[in-house]
C-alpha cells in the first residue's frame, strides 16, 4: 500500500481528494462534520512535512454544470480552517480564469487551500481525462483520502491519479478504511457476525451474497426481513416488503443453508398502527403481524438473541438498522444492537459499522468511539463489501 506515512513531503505541493460532503442545515451549518475531522490528520501530515495542501471535495449533486450558490464549499472552508488552526485559502472561481491557478502557484509551505465545488465542473462525474490533467497541473503529487467517493470514477477521485504515476499515495483516512474493510474480508477473527438491515433486500443483495462464504453468522434485520418473513408464508400486515424479490429471499436462505451459515430473523416485531411516535403499539410474532399494522422494530425476544448471537462473536460487522429508529418509538431494537455491539468491542470483539443510518444510530448513542471502527463511506463501503473493486483505490494501486 502506497501511504503518506513512509515519505516526506517537505516542499512538496501535494493534491488531496478528501470527501467533505457532510451534511448542513438550512442556516449552511455543518451537522456532522466526522468527515471533516477524520480527514485532518492527513491534512496536518502533509502540512507537518512542510508541504503546501491543495484540498479537492464535492458537495452534493449539482446539475447545471457550473457554479450553483447553494452548494458551495465556502462553509466547508470557513469550518476547516477553524478546525486546523490556520486559514483556508478559497475562491469560488473555477480553474480556467487564472484566480485558481494563481493561488495554487503561490501557495507555499504549511499553507491549505480548498478549490471550489469539483462537481461544478461537468467533466467532473465522467472522469474526464483533460479535466484531470487541469487538475494535476496545480500540484505535483496525488494523495486520495476520500473513501467516501472512491466507488465513484470521476477525474479527481481516479482518473488524476495516471498524471502522477510515481507519486500518488493513499491518505490515512483511506489506509485505515482499506486496512479494516480487508481485515473484515479476508482476516476476520471467527465466529464472524454480519448484521444487515435497511428497508429494502434488493439495496443489499450483493453484500448478502458476497458475505455468504465469509461469515458463521446471519442476522437479518430492519424493513428487509419481511421480505423474508413473507416469503416463508409469514402475516406482514402492512410491513414494507419487495414482493419481486421473495424468490431471491427464499434462495439466499437456501444458499446461507449449503454454506452452513447460520442466519437470524427477529422471532418478535414491534408494530404500530401508523408511521409515527404517537402510534399505538404492539409486540407479535414476526409472522403474524395483523392487517392494518406496520412492523416497524424487534422485539425484546429477537434483542435477546441478537445480542446473545453478538455476544459470542468475534468479529461484528453492522450496515443497516433494525428498524425505525429515527422514530424514539421503534428505535430500542438499533438502540440495543448499538448497546451489545459497544459491549462485545469492550471484550475484544472488532467491530465495524457503517452505513448511514446504523452509524447515525451509534453516533445518536454516543457508542461510536467504542466501536472498532466506523466507517465515512456509505455507498463505498457497501460496494467494497459487495467484492466490488473501487476505482478511487485501483487507481492509486495500478
Ligand atoms: C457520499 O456522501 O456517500 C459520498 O460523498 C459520495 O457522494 P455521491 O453519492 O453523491 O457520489
Amino acid at each position: 500500500m502506497k501511504s503518506i506515512k513512509e515519505i516526506n513531503f517537505k516542499g512538496r505541493k501535494a493534491l488531496v481528494r478528501v470527501d467533505f460532503n457532510v451534511p448542513m442545515d438550512e442556516n449552511k451549518k455543518i451537522t456532522d462534520d466526522t468527515r471533516i475531522r477524520e480527514s485532518l490528520p492527513t491534512i496536518e501530515k502533509l502540512l507537518s512535512d512542510g508541504a503546501a495542501v491543495i484540498l479537492m471535495a464535492h458537495f452534493g449533486r449539482p446539475k447545471k454544470g457550473g457554479f450553483e450558490p447553494e452548494l458551495t464549499l465556502q462553509p466547508v472552508a470557513e469550518y476547516l480552517a477553524k478546525m486546523l488552526n490556520r486559514p483556508v485559502q478559497f475562491t469560488q472561481a473555477l480553474l480556467g480564469e487564472g484566480k485558481v491557478e494563481e493561488m495554487a502557484k503561490n501557495l507555499k509551505a504549511g499553507e491549505v487551500m480548498l478549490l471550489e465545488n469539483i462537481r461544478f465542473y461537468p467533466g467532473e462525474t465522467k472522469g474526464d481525462v483533460a479535466l484531470a490533467e487541469q487538475l494535476s497541473k496545480l500540484g505535483d503529487c496525488y494523495v486520495n483520502d476520500a473513501f467516501g467517493a472512491a466507488h465513484r470514477e470521476h477525474s479527481s477521485t481516479a482518473t488524476i491519479a495516471k498524471f502522477f504515476p510515481n507519486d500518488k499515495y493513499f491518505g490515512l483516512l483511506m489506509e485505515n478504511e482499506v486496512v479494516n474493510l480487508e481485515k473484515l474480508m479476508h482476516n476476520a477473527p471467527r465466529p464472524f457476525t454480519a448484521i444487515i438491515g435497511g428497508s429494502k433486500v434488493s439495496s443489499k443483495i450483493g453484500i448478502l451474497e458476497n458475505l455468504i462464504d465469509k461469515v458463521d453468522n446471519m442476522i437479518i434485520i430492519g424493513g428487509m426481513r419481511y421480505t423474508f418473513t413473507k416469503a416463508m408464508g409469514g402475516k406482514i400486515g402492512n410491513s414494507i416488503c419487495e414482493d419481486d424479490k421473495m424468490e431471491l429471499a427464499l434462495e439466499l436462505m437456501k444458499k446461507m443453508d449449503a454454506h452452513g451459515v447460520k442466519y437470524y430473523l427477529p422471532v418478535d416485531s414491534v408494530i404500530g398502527d401508523k408511521f409515527g411516535n404517537d402510534a399505538n403499539t404492539q409486540i407479535v410474532p414476526s409472522g403474524e403481524v395483523p392487517d392494518g399494522w406496520e412492523s416497524m422494530d424487534c422485539g425484546p425476544e429477537s434483542c435477546k438473541a441478537i445480542r446473545d448471537i453478538i455476544m459470542s462473536s468475534k468479529t461484528i460487522l453492522w450496515n443497516g438498522p433494525a428498524g425505525v429508529f429515527e422514530l424514539s418509538t421503534f428505535a430500542k431494537g438499533t438502540n440495543e444492537i448499538a448497546k451489545s455491539v459497544a459491549e462485545a468491542c469492550k471484550q475484544g470483539c472488532f467491530a465495524a459499522v457503517g452505513g448511514g443510518d446504523s452509524v447515525a444510530a451509534v453516533k445518536q448513542m454516543g457508542l461510536a468511539d467504542q466501536m472498532s471502527y466506523v466507517s465515512t463511506g456509505g455507498g463505498a463501503m457497501l460496494e467494497y463489501l459487495e467484492g466490488k473493486v473501487l476505482p478511487g483505490i485501483k487507481a492509486i494501486q495500478d
